[in-house]
């Protein structure tokens, strides 16, 4: 799994923080990332220890984790939606609870999981707090649509770059089979506006700005964890 971030042991203490708000019968949203892991992780030995949950994963590798964890899996499909979801984050807002995610591509399940979830809650490590997002956002592109989105982005002042595999010739192609496009805005004044920009771009799948979704960040530090809590909409 790919190492992002901060140390190993703020992204487990964050994690296994956030596994101890699922209750017996819940639906759990499975993030995606090296921080939603230790969480997925920690499910599958309270589940090892006689809990009751399904897990609707957000990505390939959470599913894959999740079976490894012997967390019992439904799809949103069948349940509509979700009790609590636990995912990571790349950057958050400390004042707004605005995300930037998708460094592991996932952005579109992920949105799509953490939004139907009664609540939402974050796990990072201390790396990811921000004063004001300035991280490069992830756009989720139809493999046709590179070129005019990537136009449409320097319209909104940024600038776009196609994100390439590392251990494959080309670009990344997400479980969805599509092109991800990195797009450096620098300091991110409206999150809300760039978002709505972004979302009602024509061939644009999803974005990694997360706005007014996040109910709660959990920030997992050397010995503890440091809790943000905010009204998502
Ligand atoms: C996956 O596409 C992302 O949204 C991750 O949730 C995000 O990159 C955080 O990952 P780490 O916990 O590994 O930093």
């Amino acid at each position: 799994m790919k190492q992002r971030g901060g140390s190993e042991t703020a992204k487990r203490n964050a994690g296994e923080y956030a596994a101890d708000y699922v209750d017996d019968g819940d639906v759990v949203g499975l993030g995606t990332g090296s921080t939603a892991a230790h969480a997925i992780r920690a499910l599958g030995r309270r589940v090892d220890a006689g809990l009751d949950i399904r897990g609707v994963p957000t990505s390939f590798q959470s599913r894959e984790l999740a079976r490894e964890a012997g967390i019992p899996l439904t799809t949103l499909d069948d349940v509509g939606g979700v009790d609590v979801a636990i995912d990571g984050a790349d950057q958050f807002d400390r004042e707004t609870g605005a995300l930037v995610k998708g460094g592991g591509a996932a952005h579109t399940r992920e949105k799509l999981v953490d939004a139907s979830a009664g609540r939402f809650v974050v796990v990072a490590d201390p790396s990811k707090a921000a004063a004001e997002l300035d991280h490069t956002v992830p756009v989720e592109v139809l493999p046709s649509a590179r070129r005019p989105v990537a136009t449409a982005v320097a319209e909104m002042g940024g600038d776009a770059t196609l994100r390439s595999a590392k251990r494959k010739d080309g670009p990344v192609v997400t479980d969805n089979g599509n092109l991800v496009l990195d797009c450096a805005f620098g300091a991110i004044a409206e999150p809300p506006a760039l978002a709505t920009d972004l979302s009602t771009t024509p061939g644009v799948v999803e974005h990694g700005l997360f706005v007014g979704l996040a109910d709660e960040v959990i920030v997992g530090t050397e010995d503890d964890v440091e809790r943000y809590r905010y009204a998502s909409e």
